[in-house]
């Protein structure tokens, strides 16, 4: 469920309608819903209650410090996957204590800055890692906190881009040489072993892939335990599908997610963490756009967009999927038409979708990419010379812009001539 809804004929975020803030910042921009985003992490609470648990929200997947302040104020933690993350949770006003650092590839620089500031622990992805950190951690004198991402080798079922629990995939332990592992974390005088990590991918629309991972962290939680290690935290990662299209079969619930955690580990006496990203971003996020040009083409007609593939990268990516809607309200029965939806991008990737059916749609009307939060203004680039697009935060009938154009002065200057030119 989100807060995107018609209202009086138009396209509204919340009670704000979305042409009130295309003449106020220009398109294009995205709009996010402190509505939907407050709802969506609560879902997940809720669906944990009364395990003793904490909701990291993945900020790769909407990183803007407002939006991380309003989760941080709900009790959010955060999951950070770089320094550049970790001081945005920071500058949200998050503490070190509910921040947890994952990432193949931290390095000691990271390390050292994130056990200055506090952290809540690291999740550790490779034996190389884990002794680097020991040495930065006793270098200052500290035990860094951590758990080791194990890979079970389950199938996620997902777009194999965003797949990552598979023995062939960069990520993690694979879980049989886990003991090994933390056998030797133990005999490192850096670390603390708090626990243990598992993700297995992004877009699951199915439990049963999280269900098999979640029996193999049962079954290495009881074995490290016999080991002698202190087992006290599972971080069982992200990656709860959400609805692309109205019409398709819906994704579980975090309900549904939850007793499933519940089934499998709630036995285990384990403060349950998850990273949940797309599932509390995606849906509360739109990046509305302007038709710049009609284009008839041949055998097929093209809408020609202001937003382009630097904007939102998804469709050209994956091939994934954005409903596009117009932010006029069609009137019911309103004939539709199939358009190719398209960027001024110079490649034929910049392509948003194909024989897409709409209304017919003239220059200057508004349109709308739903599911647009997670994974959207994040992954945006300047390709083209194109400004990164702003970010506007609506909560009840007023918005904020929460991330500024640039302008094109700000762009240029970042680029320096050198003397000798
Ligand atoms: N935790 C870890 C360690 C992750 O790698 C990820 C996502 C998450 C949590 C959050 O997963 P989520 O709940 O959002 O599924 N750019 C791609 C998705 C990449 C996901 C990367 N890792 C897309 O647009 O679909």
């Amino acid at each position: 469920m989100d807060h995107f809804i018609y209202r009086n004929g138009t396209l509204h975020a919340e009670d704000v309608p979305l042409t009130e803030i295309a003449a106020t910042v220009g398109t294009p921009f995205y709009c996010y819903s402190a509505a939907t985003l407050t709802r969506h992490y609560q879902l997940f609470k809720q669906a944990l209650d009364p395990l003793p648990n904490m909701v990291c929200f993945a900020i790769k997947s909407l990183s803007n410090v407002a939006v991380l302040k309003l989760l941080g104020d709900l009790g959010a933690g955060m999951d950070v996957v770089s320094i550049g993350e970790y001081l945005r949770a920071k500058a949200a006003g998050v503490p070190g204590d509910r921040i947890v650092f994952s990432g193949v590839g931290k390095t000691r620089a990271e390390m050292r800055l994130a056990l200055e500031g506090g952290i809540r622990q690291f999740n550790l992805e490779s034996e190389p890692e884990m002794r680097a950190l020991s040495e930065v951690a006793a270098s200052m004198g500290l035990r860094a906190p951590v758990t080791v991402r194990v890979n079970p080798d389950v199938d996620a079922k997902t777009h194999e881009k965003i797949a990552t629990g598979k023995s062939e995939n960069k990520f993690g332990i694979p879980i049989a040489r886990a003991r090994e592992v933390y056998a030797e974390i133990a005999r490192l005088p850096g670390l603390e072993i708090v626990g243990i990590d598992v993700h297995i991918g992004s877009q699951l629309t199915e439990l049963d892939p999280f269900g098999q991972a979640f029996d193999k962290v049962a079954d290495l939680t009881a074995a490290l335990r016999a080991d002698g290690h202190t087992i006290r935290r599972l971080d069982l990662g992200g990656g709860l599908g959400i609805p692309y299209t109205r019409s398709n079969e819906a994704p579980p619930l975090p309900l549904d997610y939850g007793a499933l955690i519940k089934e499998k580990l709630g036995h285990l006496g384990c403060e349950i963490e998850i990273e949940p990203g797309r599932l509390i971003s995606g849906n509360s996020g739109v990046l509305v756009s302007q038709v710049i040009y009609v284009k008839h083409g041949e055998g097929r007609d093209f809408l020609i967009l202001d937003a382009a593939m630097n904007d939102l990268v998804r469709p050209a990516m994956y091939g994934a999927h954005h409903d596009i809607v117009a932010v006029a309200e069609p009137a019911p029965a309103t004939p539709t038409q199939p358009f190719d939806i398209v960027g001024p991008i110079c490649e034929t990737g910049d392509t948003f979708a194909k024989a897409r059916d709409l209304p017919l749609l003239a220059e200057g009307d508004l349109v709308a990419f739903r599911s647009a939060g997670a994974y959207g203004a994040v992954m945006a680039n300047e390709y083209n010379s194109r400004p990164l697009v702003p970010e506007v935060l609506v909560r009840d009938d007023h918005f904020a812009v929460i991330r500024e154009r640039p302008s094109y002065d700000d762009m240029l200057s970042r680029d320096k001539l050198p003397s000798w030119l």
